[in-house]
This record gives structure tokens, C-alpha cells and sequence, in this order.
């Protein structure tokens, strides 16, 4: 058995022969949908999000960078949109290879992007002069979704970025979850004027949620989401010292043109891994590398 692929219509679809499968839009490499072998979804996507590439989408893993939000004091980052220019680029498809570590029952597949400044359009170059290469990865075995970045500075200056893994997963009830991983740690509230806060015990969503956690106990630590006591997701980080748990509830989710339907934050969160909180500085010549893996 072999993995069944296509690539076609600006997307990418892989199906491994054990029926899981991916789709990833060329338009920011973003990954539009991840679903188990019994055809069920695992991430959240809105009915209104545009796959045309003429807006960043809204559900899936849209990939932040070089900004995280917008960074109007920041000088080389200052001209960008909000969430940099990455995940509203076209990337270019390098290639698949699929992999089997015991057997067909656990063939994978690895799914290479990139992106660099030799392809990046015109008015986006103006905007963050750059010379830089992207590598993003996209695995999928049986048990996993891996997302993985290698960023490397081709130019003759340092890059400083932000970088984030803008997931979101799907969930049956919002009421019924418990985020755990981020216990003891500090948090930046940025719905309540960017103050840092503690946190002690499990994050529950009782009310718009906007937080950058940087987790104490380090990346390789699962932060995992819960819905009525049991797992449905772990996300383990590498080199992501991040998380950012979004959840937009109702007043911001009805303000979204592209956010359906408006009672969907019920069926969402978003667990994001990234490098956010500050800058990562990239010396000319140096690669940074970045991942997160999720299992359900
Ligand atoms: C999150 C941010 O990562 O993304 C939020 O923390 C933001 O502040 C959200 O609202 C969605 O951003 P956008 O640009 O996709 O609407």
C-alpha cells in the first residue's frame, strides 16, 4: 500500500494507506485539513474562509511570520500586516517522502515547502528587504501531525523574526475543556491590557482568551487539550519556547467576516507554538529550526 497523493488546484492532499490524511493550500503552506482514519476532522476550519489566496485563512494552521500581530515600534518589521506576509504567500511544493518505521500499518509522509526571498512578491520584498530561505514540513503518520520550520539567513545582516504555528484544533464543546502543560507559568494577558499574569491549575475558556504563555517547564513538555477528562490533543514543541491560546468568543468571532458559523468558537481553540514573546535573532549564514507535534 502506498500513500495516496495529489497535488493539483494550488493544494496538496496526502491519504497514508492507513486512511489519515492531510490537505495543504499553496497559498501560506497553510494546512486546511488534518483528518483521522475514520474521516474525522481533527482541525477547525470556518465555512467562510477563503481558499482563493485572496485572504489569510481563517481555520487550519496558517504559518505567522516574520511578526506576530503588527510591531509598529519595531523597525523592521514595522510596514507588515498584521501576522507578516507568510501564510498570505504563495509557497512553492519541493517534494514528498513517505517513510515505513514497522510496516505498511505505519507508513508516514513528510510534505516540504518553501518560500525565500528570490520568490517572495515584489511589494512584500519592499516591505522586509530580507534575503532569507524557508523550509516548512509537513508530517503525517498514523498517530501525528508534525509541523516543522527551518528558516535560513542568506544575507549579510541579522534577521531578527517572530515565528507561530497559528493552530487551530477542533473541539466538540469549548465549555467541556481543560488546557493543561501551562501550569505555573507565565502568561502575557492580552486581553486585559498585555498584563503578566500566573497561572495556576488548567486553563478553562470561560470568555474571549488571548494569551502568550511561555510554558516553565520547557517545549518538550505536552501542553494538552482535554474535553470531559480525556485527551484529544498533545502538542509537543521543539525550539518553540511559545504558546499562544487564542479563543476569539462571541463579540470578536461575530466582528470577523470570515468567521462561520458565528456560534463556531464553540467548536475551536487554538493552541499556538511559536517564538513570540521578544525576538529570535538570526546571524547571517545561521538556520533557526522549529516544531511542533500533535497527537490525538
Ligand atoms: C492570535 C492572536 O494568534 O491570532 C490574536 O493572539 C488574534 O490576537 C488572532 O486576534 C487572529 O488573528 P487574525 O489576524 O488571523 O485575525
Amino acid at each position: 500500500p502506498q500513500v495516496n497523493f495529489s497535488h493539483a488546484n494550488s493544494r496538496v492532499t496526502a491519504v497514508l494507506p492507513t486512511g489519515e490524511s492531510v490537505v495543504i493550500l499553496l497559498y501560506g503552506a497553510t494546512v486546511i485539513s488534518w483528518k483521522n482514519r475514520f474521516g474525522m476532522e481533527k482541525l477547525w476550519l470556518s465555512d467562510a474562509a477563503k481558499l482563493d489566496g485572496s485572504k489569510a485563512v481563517r481555520g487550519g494552521i496558517p504559518l505567522v511570520f516574520p511578526v506576530f500581530g503588527t510591531a509598529p515600534d519595531h523597525a523592521p518589521t514595522s510596514k507588515l500586516p498584521q501576522h507578516g506576509f507568510a501564510r498570505n504567500s504563495r509557497w512553492e511544493f519541493l517534494g514528498k517522502s513517505s517513510s515505513e518505521s514497522a510496516g505498511p500499518s505505519d507508513t508516514s509522509v513528510k510534505l516540504d515547502f518553501g518560500l525565500s526571498s528570490n520568490t517572495l512578491e515584489d511589494g512584500v520584498k519592499s516591505q522586509w528587504p530580507y534575503t532569507f530561505s524557508i523550509i516548512y514540513s509537513v508530517t503525517l503518520t498514523p498517530e501525528s501531525l508534525s509541523t516543522s520550520i527551518v528558516i535560513t539567513n542568506d544575507g549579510a545582516e541579522p534577521i531578527d523574526f517572530q515565528v507561530l504555528m497559528h493552530t487551530y484544533l477542533r473541539v466538540n464543546d469549548i465549555s467541556q475543556i481543560q488546557v493543561t502543560g501551562l501550569e505555573d507559568s507565565e502568561y502575557v494577558d492580552k486581553v486585559d491590557a498585555a498584563k503578566t499574569k500566573s497561572q495556576s491549575g488548567a486553563v478553562a475558556i470561560t470568555g474571549e482568551t488571548d494569551r502568550v504563555y511561555t510554558p516553565a517547564k520547557g517545549p518538550s513538555n505536552a501542553v494538552a487539550v482535554a474535553e470531559e477528562g480525556e485527551t484529544i490533543f498533545t502538542v509537543v514543541r521543539d525550539n518553540l519556547k511559545d504558546v499562544v491560546v487564542w479563543n476569539p468568543w462571541t463579540e470578536k468571532a461575530a466582528g470577523m467576516g470570515d468567521f462561520e458559523p458565528k456560534d463556531g468558537f464553540k467548536k475551536m481553540i487554538c493552541i499556538e507554538a511559536g517564538s513570540v514573546n521578544g525576538w529570535v535573532s538570526l546571524d547571517p549564514g545561521d538556520a533557526f529550526e522549529g516544531a511542533q507535534t500533535i497527537s490525538d
